[in-house]
């Protein structure tokens, strides 16, 4: 596996941006919420050095096991094979404050690329799509076991697509679904038309993938407490791949900043930051990247 892993490799988003934004310095205490393949985290890991602190924490257990190889006996770092609220918690529990803290939210190179994984239907997998392997909901369960009713919720609420109702129907007439294949064919049947350049199952797997992993409701319940485990003047940056994402990040980050008196965030990024023509080249995650920045105050 770890092979397959080293041929997907996982190219950091933006990282010059976040570099710059987040500053991170000598003895800085950091806390990567999406550590993945190590690429933000060996970065600042050279800027904070051996004084610093870091804490890295990811749900997927390749992830975790790459990460463990990265920083081998660095006693200064600590990975915690967990989801982001659970870790978060945790870290709320023991006190903890960080000075600079990331969320480059979403799937990594190797989840996309392994095929096993079922999260791509450009090649032949499982329906699949966990992030946390120990999870039992796959996305065989929901789409082979869902009423047809939550399904629409599905379509609607994480795929934004149009004719929910109507996709839904056909999609649970046509089940059961055995592969990633099997059901991106039958979205292209029911889908012959499309103004988009992309495949008509394009919404159907972001949706699924959403549900699977419970993705924005751990997003919406996060932000409160990252903005807790920030210590005074310390920056957060989350990087977002979807605009359902980015809208929660936008308005946690108003929620929690602007010119109130009790404001507890100084917006950093009034606009988002996305990435240059010239990363999107050699980076295609890259295109819907989009990096907000608060500093607490
Ligand atoms: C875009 S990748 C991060 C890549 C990383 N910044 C790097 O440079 O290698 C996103 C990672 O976040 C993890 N992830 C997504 N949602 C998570 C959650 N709720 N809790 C913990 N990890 C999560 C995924 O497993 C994946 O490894």
């Amino acid at each position: 596996m770890q092979a397959e892993i080293t041929s997907t490799k996982h190219i950091p988003v933006l990282a010059t941006e976040v570099m710059q934004q987040l500053d991170p310095k000598p003895n800085d205490h950091y806390l990567d919420l999406t550590a993945g393949y190590g690429g933000h985290a060996q970065l600042v890991s050279a800027k904070a050095g051996a004084t610093g602190n870091l804490t890295l924490v990811d749900r997927d257990e390749q992830a975790v096991e790459h990460l463990k190889q990265i920083f081998k006996g660095k006693s200064n770092v600590r990975i915690m094979h967990s989801d982001f609220l659970s870790a978060s918690r945790e870290l709320l529990k023991e006190n903890k404050k960080f000075d600079v803290i990331l969320a480059d939210l979403g799937v990594s190179s190797p989840h996309l690329n392994i095929a096993e994984r079922g999260f791509s239907f450009s090649s032949e997998g499982p329906l699949d799509m966990r992030m946390d392997q120990r999870q039992s909901k796959t996305a065989a369960d929901i789409i082979n076991h869902a009423s047809e009713a939550e399904l629409v919720g599905i379509l609607k609420k994480y795929g934004e697509i149009k004719h929910s109702a109507k996709l839904a129907r056909i999609l649970a007439a046509g089940r059961p679904y055995k592969s990633t294949r099997d059901l991106a064919g039958r979205v292209a049947e029911a889908i012959p038309r499309r103004k988009k350049r992309t495949h008509p199952a394009t919404e159907v797997f972001q949706a699924l993938r959403i549900a699977v992993n419970s993705e924005l409701e751990l997003l919406e319940q996060s932000l409160p407490l990252w903005f807790e485990l920030l210590a005074h003047k310390g920056r957060i940056g989350v990087i977002s791949f979807h605009s359902l994402e980015d809208r929660l990040v936008k308005q946690a980050f108003r929620d929690y900043g602007g010119n109130r008196y009790d404001a507890r965030l100084h917006i950093v990024t009034k606009r988002p930051i996305v990435g240059s023509d010239k990363e999107i080249v050699f980076n295609p995650r890259a295109r819907s990247a989009k990096l907000r920045v608060a500093q607490r105050k």
